[in-house]
This record gives C-alpha cells, structure tokens and sequence, in this order.
C-alpha cells in the first residue's frame, strides 16, 4: 500500500516542501486551460477558447504535472504500484485553474502613495503629479532611503499576498532606484525572492523609468549613465533577465529607447518595455524592432501600432488596473483582437498607478472595460500572460512537465463566475510548485 493522506480542500494539510511528494487530486468539476501539446501563446479568434475536461483528476509528481485525465479513466493500480507516497486530496466538485503569471509589476518599493491619489482625485494628471516631484520620484526617494532587508521583508509580504491570490509566476522591474546603488539594491532583493519562493519570477531592470532630480534637464546624459554604467554593473551580477524603458511622451523618447534597448541586448537582456500609455508615441515599433518580448500598456494604439505587432514575437500586454486607477482610456483590446493579435493581461502592481496585485480583479476589468470574454482573459493571464514574461514552457496551462502551479476554486457553477463576482476571493486552495500554499 502507498503510504500517505487523504484529504479534502476544507481540512488544511500541511506538508514540508519536499520535491518527493506526489499528489492526486480527483474529482475535479472543470479542468481549466489544458493542453496536450503546449502552445507559445493563443491569439485572435483562438482567444475565445479554452479547452477543459470535465470531471477530471491531476495527477502531481515532485514539483511537475505529470498526467491529467477523465476521472473514468484513473487507474488507481497503476499509481500503487508507482508510488511510495501519493496524498489524495478530493477537489469535491471545484474547478482547478493554472495560476495567473502575472507578466508586468513593480512590486519591490518603499513606503506608498496615497497623498498622490488624494491629488488625483483633486484633479491633478499623471503628468502633472509627476513634475512636481511626485510620482515615480516620489518612489526613488523613499527606496533609496530603505535598507535592502527592509525592502526584502515588504516585497516578501506582496508576494505572500498575491499568491494568495492565484498568481504562481511573476515579472519584478527595478526602476526606483535610478542609480546604480540604489538599482543593484532593487535588483538584488528580487534575487533573493527569486531563491527564497516558489513563485517563477524574472527580472528586469528599468533604469529607464524617470530622469533622475541629479540629471534634471539632462536626460541624454542620464541614458549615457544608464547606458556605460548601469547597464555593465547589472550584467556583471546577471541580475536581471529584461531591459525595460518607459518609451512615452514627457519621458524616454524613440530615440533614447533605441539606444538603451540596443545596449541591453549587448547584454543579453531582452527588451520588454512601456510603450504608448500616454501617446502615439513609436514605443511599440521601437519595442518590435528590437523583437520585446512584450510591449506594455499600449492605451494608445492605433493601425500603424496593430500592422507592427502582427507578425511579430512581440506580446501585446495590457495593465487594466492601472487604466481603471488613473481613470484613462482603455487600450483597443477588441480592436487587436478582432485583427488576430493575442493580448495579455498583467496587474502593474506598484504604488504610483495600481497598487493591487490581484489578478482575478484583472480579469473582471477585461470583461467589464475592455469587453473580453471569460475565455479571454483566462488566455490573457495564463498562457499569454506566462509568454510575455518568458516562462510559457514552465507555466500558464495545465500541461505534462510543467509545473504544478495551479489553484482550485470553491464551489461555483463555471469559469464564468470568476471574472463575473469581482469582489469574492473564490480561491479555497493555491499549489505551487506541488506544494500546498
Ligand atoms: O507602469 N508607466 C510607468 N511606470 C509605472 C508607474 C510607476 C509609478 O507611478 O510609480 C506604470 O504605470
Ligand atoms: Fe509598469
């Protein structure tokens, strides 16, 4: 007989994180976003389509998926006699979902900005907020002021939370830092969360993301900085794995963005950037020919935008709770769609524009703002989603060998309902990497 537990969602297990532990969940109402063979990202028409089994079990080997099927078809026999050790556990009629990778964040900061909100509320634009030395200055200050540990401890707790929240992949940019002390230090703490949790998290390093108060009037001189001094001190580190740029009217210019994302490729740090949020503004062609791995926010997007994208490898991502934050426009996701783009979704958590990391909000404001289907914000913050930040081979559906990041929901009639009860948590059981959060 295996030894092991049998348990249901309601009664908590806890188990020591262990790479030999297995486990069988059965009874599974909907098995959400499977694949047999696992694609690069899911776009146009396919959106609207998300494949599912009903009635189904997973089967869970170390940290991997390692089969998936009917529940008629589960040979108990064959997991005897192949396993030590297998913990049932009974999903008693939940649906089980691939965890969001949640593809854009700035989630290493210091302190927070609701006295800016209190302005934007009061009428003052992002712009406005930002010239009088609020905004992302506003930020670098406090971060500079913090100790790496004090900002490790922070960024911990947001990841606690947002796992919390179904998100089992995500994306972390420096970019309040703005010198090269003080981006090694933000870099730095994402290292370290990257060895201390079983989320997948990737780094980018956003040097570019405001001129500096010591460069003021003097931004071609502060991208040389990035450019001859930053950007080498990251790279002798390898600590960061994108090159992002905040490519936008009253910030980096095409020009400016054209040289630092030529230099981060020198260094084999993909670009992957914010491009047309306030503007028109070339930050999408840019970001096409440099080949991003996904362009962001994209607010303003218009024919000469969507002809650049098609055909590219370039995913376009869209930031919904930064839009519904700072009361801007919504990006044309239907019109991108419609002309056979995929789209991603990402939260943008940071304290300036979206200080939430909560995914499944995310998707209500795809359905609700951007007019997407259920089935399309499931793609846009899974498979899509897990491509724009480089990790579609480890993560975004429910497929043999990738890890076993998923959560099961509580009871509820379909996927429909996650997006359509924007303020219920939903979520009764997070794994991640097999493990039971
Ligand atoms: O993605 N647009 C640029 N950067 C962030 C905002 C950061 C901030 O305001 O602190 C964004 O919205
Ligand atoms: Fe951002």
């Amino acid at each position: 007989m295996p030894t092991g537990s049998k348990s249901s969602v309601n009664g908590r297990v806890s188990f020591a994180y262990n790479n030999d532990m297995n486990l069988l969940i059965v009874n599974i109402k909907k098995l959400v976003q499977v694949e047999k063979t696992p694609r690069k990202w899911v776009a146009g028409k396919e959106m609207a389509h998300v494949e599912c089994i009903e009635n189904a079990y997973l089967l869970v080997e170390g940290e991997r998926i390692a089969k998936f099927g009917r529940m008629q078809e589960l040979n108990r026999e064959e997991l005897v006699q192949r396993f030590d050790c297998l913990e049932e556990i009974d999903a008693a009629g939940r649906l089980l979902l691939p965890s969001f990778c949640d593809s854009h964040t700035h989630l290493v900061y210091a302190g927070s900005r609701e006295i800016e909100y209190m302005d934007k509320i009061r009428g003052l634009s992002y712009e406005e907020i930002a010239k009088r030395g609020g905004g992302i200055l506003n930020s670098a200050k406090q971060l500079r002021r913090a100790t790496e540990e004090e900002l490790y401890e922070t960024a911990f707790a947001r990841l606690e939370e947002i796992t919390g929240f179904g998100t089992g992949a995500v994306e972390i940019k420096s970019g309040y830092g703005l010198d090269v002390e003080s981006e090694l230090k933000m870099l730095r703490v994402i290292r370290r969360l990257k060895e201390n949790t079983p989320l997948l998290i990737k780094a980018t390093f956003l040097g570019a993301h405001a001129v500096p108060e010591a460069y003021k009037g003097r931004q071609t001189e502060y991208v040389d900085a990035i450019i001859n001094e930053m950007i080498p001190a990251v790279a002798a580190e390898e600590l960061a794995d994108y090159i992002d740029v905040f490519c936008d009217t009253g910030f980096f210019t095409v020009e400016d963005t054209d040289r630092l994302l030529n230099a981060g490729m020198k260094y084999g740090m993909r670009a992957k950037i914010h491009a047309n949020e306030l503007d028109c503004s070339g930050g999408v062609q840019v970001g096409v020919k440099y080949n991003a791995v996904s362009v962001d926010h994209l607010e303003y997007v218009g024919e000469a935008e969507i002809r650049s994208l098609l055909g590219s490898e370039t995913m376009p991502t869209v930031l919904p709770g930064a839009a519904f934050f700072l009361n801007m426009p919504c990006s044309p996701v239907r019109t991108m769609i419609d002309a056979g783009l995929p789209v991603a979704l990402a939260s943008d958590f940071n304290p300036g524009s979206s200080p939430s990391g909560n995914m499944k909000l995310v998707t209500s404001f795809g359905c609700v703002n951007y007019k997407m289907l259920p089935e399309e914000v499931i793609n846009a913050t899974t498979i899509n989603s897990a491509y724009a930040m480089g990790v579609e081979e480890e993560a975004g559906s429910i497929a043999v060998g990738k890890y076993a990041n998923f959560y099961l929901t509580s009871p509820i009639p379909g996927i429909e309902y996650l997006p359509y009860a924007y303020g219920s948590h939903l979520i009764d059981a997070v794994f991640l990497k097999g493990r039971r959060m």
